[in-house]
């Protein structure tokens, strides 16, 4: 008889959306003849740009000759990558961020998994509600959780984001070892100033606690009023990690390419004391247990960083953002409190019943599948969330088909 990790038993149902795709297969199965439109998980549609695809060739072209084949590449990614990264994302716009202190990954999704394994499993933890349900689900398969009571664990501190605070959790009293946040955020799509995300920093700073910062929607943020990194916050360097990815930012959520910045100064500390270096053992943890992104993916996401690139990529994010503000007008006006949509691609509103009853409602009257709120997090109940991921002319078809609905 082999012994299970009983904390794999604490977690709740199945994935959230490993969940939805179930519902909608079976829907699926049931009335073969109906056109389903997805705007569910925020998957993207667009294909990657001309110069990505040109590059993403061009590494595959290397990869068959002898020449300029690759092998394993660099354990934190190639410099080549790295170097743009740093470049584009954060020198060019004033932020001291290092090649070196990038890792090149295969998701945002396995980089905030499996950050939790840097710290003792007693550590205290707040996390937002509603939230990713990655960062919660890491941790109680990590043994973090305590018990599963109300919608909640025990062990956890959960930072309310409701209607109330308008979706900004307010900072703790307490302190807590380690804090997770997202913006802008996924679910609610709601967005920090650099006044509000500098207090988050202060916080850590007077606490001696470490910012996990999901950043992966960035690329949605325009106006200089809003930090696209929490990098841009004096300070940041010593208290924070922050996980971007190129899934939304340009397409690749097929192709897969992340990146993880740490910081040299992140510190964490052994009972006795003794400080180390968190960039050091986030090297040691992937250099043991990954093995990199193919060679063509990372001069493919090298592409992303130029001039060609960049110019291209925000056309697709244009794209997804009419359809997001198309979205918001439309739910909106069915009179349903709304945020999201604006610096996001996820629309995030109030549902006139339980968030499970309105994605079966949707999926049965009008075909839109949808995320329901509940899967984010217990204040998610009663909420829904849209994503603006899909193709222009299935939005408009969902617009016409919501705007049909009476409740
Ligand atoms: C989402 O829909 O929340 C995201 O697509 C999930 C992810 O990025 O893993």
């Amino acid at each position: 008889m082999v012994r299970v990790n009983e904390n794999y038993t604490l977690l709740q149902g199945s994935y959230l959306f490993s969940e939805v795709a179930k519902r909608v297969k079976a829907y699926q199965q049931n009335n073969p003849e109906k056109k389903i439109i997805r705007l569910g998980i925020g998957d993207v549609t667009q294909p990657l740009v001309p110069s990505v695809v040109k590059a993403f060739q061009e590494g595959v072209e290397e990869m068959a000759k002898k020449e300029t084949f690759h092998g394993y590449g660099p354990e934190q990614g190639y410099e080549f990558l790295r170097e743009a990264i740093a470049q584009v994302d954060f020198q060019r716009r004033g932020i001291s961020i290092t090649a070196d202190e990038i890792f090149i990954s295969t998701g945002a999704k396995e980089d905030t998994a499996n950050f939790q394994e840097l710290f003792d499993t007693k550590i205290s933890l707040a996390i937002p509600d509603p939230v990713y349900p990655v960062y919660v689900d890491s941790n109680v398969m990590a043994g973090r959780a305590g018990k599963f009571s109300h919608g909640r664990y025990t062990n956890f501190f959960y930072l309310d984001a409701t209607i109330e605070n308008n979706f900004k959790p307010e900072i703790p009293k307490k302190r807590f070892d380690v804090v997770y946040l997202c913006f802008p955020n996924n679910p609610t799509g709601q967005v920090l100033t650099r006044e509000e995300l500098k207090a988050w920093v202060e916080y850590a700073h007077k606490h001696g606690s470490i910012l996990l910062f999901d950043a992966a929607y960035e690329a949605f943020v325009e106006d200089p009023s809003i930090p696209k990194s929490i990098f841009e916050i004096d300070g940041a360097r010593e208290v924070a990690v922050e996980f971007r990815s190129l899934s939304k930012t340009a397409g690749f959520t097929g192709t897969r390419c992340a990146y993880t910045i740490v910081p040299k100064e992140v510190k964490v500390y052994t009972k006795k004391g003794h400080a180390l270096s968190l960039h050091s053992l986030w090297f040691r943890r992937q250099s043991t247990k990954f093995n990199g992104v193919s060679y063509p993916v990372q001069k493919a996401a090298a592409a992303v960083f130029t001039a060609e690139g960049q110019k291209e990529i925000k056309e697709v994010i244009g794209y997804y953002k009419e359809n997001a503000r198309l979205i918001y007008e439309t739910i909106a006006s069915l009179g349903l409190p709304c945020t999201g949509g604006k610096h996001s691609p996820y629309i995030w509103f109030k549902t006139p019943m339980d968030s499970w009853r309105f994605f079966d409602y949707l999926l049965d009257k009008v075909q839109i599948v949808g995320t329901p709120g509940i899967g984010f997090g217990r204040n998610g109940d009663g909420y829904f969330r849209l994503s603006a991921f899909g193709e222009r002319q299935n939005v408009l078809e969902a617009i016409d088909r919501l705007k049909t609905l009476s409740w």
